[in-house]
């Protein structure tokens, strides 16, 4: 895809060692569709933008020095307020901190003709921070009722929100199903940290700490382009093999990890195509997505998507056998039955999808699972071998808190070279840290 606009150049700066080169980002959530023409700015700036978008809350005085953060890491800053952010902090603040005109409503004569559509296509990183609990789940619906949200709703750049609010408006159950429909349009939450709150109360929903904020939005402008032009193939969820038509082997995996892995690399730039065992969530935005039953569906559906990939991500939980037989009417109690009142199930191998494809990978960068419950780095090294995997990704599954169906995880990566352990990260976290290592290795 073509990027929309000049490449923006680092910044000259012998004192940031540790800044990621900038690079145009990619739509975040529609990369296979033709890319909106857009006018050229000859007056665009030879750094990175990041829009920061200030919500009224009592964190709002730390925007202050998130802003500095990330001037001295290279980027050029413009604010975008609600009118409630304002009654915090005025614009008169973030105007001199940045140097630049603040968007706040209502418009005033000197503003850009359409202002929302030029700051959004200003930004290469938009970060909300704080975002209150009113505009995360304005977001998360589409509302576009102010400058900062219509901003939002225009842009096509990464979205960060770094929440702050009170420790229930954080867990009531509206707010936690817009962060889950937020997630799952690839837009990066950095979790509010618990403590002791503004209000007095103690739990989650103080804002994260700034430093954290800005190394992520940071890490942002390298990411957000660095998979355009490849290729993904990602396997997830659990295939499920029938007995008969209303009862089937399967396993508990959620499919969340690969989900997440396909959101984030359609979100880097990649072509994704996921081929997924039945899950309840919904079809990451961006990609291809095939949905198959079994593992002899999920097979036929890998083979054809391997050719040519630049990598392949096998995380499905493929069941390794399936019944001879699948009766084609509902096993009745007294039916099917042996002498002794048994009922015998006979089960057969399925391929190994992962084997069989890495079998002829070619230069695809192969990447599989291994979900044990024991030697679990003994049975990752053995795998990487026999799989012929670039790399294992491997993980303790006899820990009921990580693993199937949890948010999080802890994980080693396991390559010829080496084992590297993770931290406890969240799934959505782990996708970001494998595409990295990906990326590397591309
Ligand atoms: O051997 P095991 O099932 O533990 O290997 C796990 C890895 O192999 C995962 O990456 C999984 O997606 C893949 N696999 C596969 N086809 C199978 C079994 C596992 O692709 N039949």
């Amino acid at each position: 895809m073509p990027s929309k606009q000049p490449q923006p150049q680092q910044p000259q700066s012998p004192s940031r060692p540790q800044q990621p080169q900038a690079q145009q980002p990619q739509s975040q959530s529609r990369p296979q569709q033709p890319q909106a023409q857009q006018a050229q700015s000859p007056s665009r700036p030879q750094q990175p933008t990041v829009l920061v978008g200030v919500t009224g809350c009592i964190a709002t005085y730390k925007t202050c020095e998130i802003i500095r953060l990330l001037q001295k890491a290279g980027a050029r800053v413009k604010v975008v307020m609600t009118p409630m952010g304002a009654s915090f902090v005025t614009a008169e603040t973030f105007k001199a901190l940045t140097r630049e005109p603040v968007a706040l409503e209502p418009i005033d004569s000197h503003s850009a003709p359409i202002h929302h559509i030029t700051l959004a296509q200003e930004a290469d990183v938009f970060l909300i921070a704080p975002c209150t609990a009113n505009t995360l789940n304005k977001l998360a619906h589409g509302v576009a009722d102010n400058l900062l949200t219509t901003t939002a709703l225009a842009t096509e750049a990464p979205l960060l929100l770094a929440p702050a609010m009170n420790v229930h408006m954080w867990r009531d159950p509206c707010t936690q199903e817009s962060l889950g429909l937020l997630r799952a349009r690839g837009v990066q939450i950095i979790e509010p940290e618990a403590g002791l709150l503004a209000c007095g109360e103690v739990g989650e929903g103080r804002l994260a700490p700034i430093d954290q904020i800005a190394e992520k939005t940071v890490a942002e402008f390298a990411r957000a382009r660095d998979l355009a032009g490849k290729r993904i193939l990602v396997t997830a969820g659990a295939t499920r093999e029938q007995l008969d038509p209303v009862r089937y082997l399967s396993s508990p995996s959620s499919g969340i990890t690969g989900y997440a892995i396909a959101q984030e690399a359609a979100r880097r730039g990649a072509e994704v195509t996921l081929v997924s065992g039945p899950t309840n969530l919904p079809d990451p935005f961006g990609c291809r997505v095939q949905r198959v039953g079994s593992a002899l569906e999920m097979f036929v559906a890998a083979q054809g998507a391997f050719a040519g990939v630049d990598a392949a991500i096998f995380s499905a939980a493929v069941a390794d056998f399936r019944p001879e037989t699948r009766v084609e009417r509902k096993i009745k109690k007294d039916t099917n039955l042996d002498a002794d009142g048994s009922l015998t199930l006979k089960l057969v191998q399925n391929p190994d999808i992962l084997a069989t494809l890495a079998a002829d990978k070619g230069s695809t960068y192969v990447v599989g699972f291994a979900a044990e419950t024991n030697d679990v780095l003994a049975a990752a090294r053995k795998k990487l071998a026999t799989k012929h995997a670039d790399l294992i990704v491997a993980n303790d599954v006899s820990n009921p808190a990580l693993g199937f169906g949890s948010t999080h995880n802890k994980v080693w990566f396991v390559t010829a070279q080496g084992t590297e352990e993770s931290a406890l990260i969240s799934k959505t976290a782990l996708a970001r840290v494998l595409l990295d290592k990906v990326v590397a290795a591309l």
